[in-house]
């Protein structure tokens, strides 16, 4: 059986497609599901931003083909690992737990490369160019962290 694990960050359009993406290329197709979602709406159904794919591309990813969808309740039963890019996505996931199970799920991602600090993955959507290279290059780190930890605990 797969493992399934879900990126989460507001828009589901800059950060965490391309925490999917990452996590995706570092880690067994056959063992590992990864998806991403939005705590909000506003992007469903949209392509990531154009920005995010082309740091995406330049590291030779292709995330064009993801489509925008919000976090939904049933997340917390049919993903294995949730984590979030920053504090706020966590108050927001948080707060539709169910349990104390669901809660556990829910991880800030940067604490896997400085753990119990809570540092945010900036949100780069209103910012400059350079905050896009500065968000994968985060994520890149974290997800190698994640990935080492994943394969060790699963494969
Ligand atoms: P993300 O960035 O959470 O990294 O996808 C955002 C994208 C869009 C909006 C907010 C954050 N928005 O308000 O439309």
């Amino acid at each position: 059986m797969s493992v399934k694990i879900l990126m989460v960050c507001l828009g589901n359009i800059c950060r965490s497609p391309l925490a999917e993406g990452i996590l995706a290329s570092k880690l067994p197709k056959d063992k590992f599901t990864i998806d991403s979602a939005g705590t909000g709406s506003w992007h469903v159904g949209h392509q990531p931003d154009t920005r995010s794919i082309a740091v995406a591309k330049k590291y030779q990813l292709d995330i064009s083909k993801q489509k925008g969808r919000q976090f939904k309740v049933t997340d917390f039963d049919t993903f294995d690992y949730i984590y979030v890019m920053d504090n706020s996505n966590y108050r927001d996931v948080i707060h539709l737990a169910k349990n104390e199970s669901h809660k556990a799920k829910v991880k800030i991602i940067l604490n896997e490369l400085y753990p119990d600090e809570n540092v945010d993955v900036p949100d780069p959507y209103y910012g400059i160019e350079n905050g896009f290279e500065t968000v994968y290059q985060m994520l890149d780190e974290a997800c190698e962290n994640i990935a080492t930890k994943l394969k060790a605990k699963h494969t």
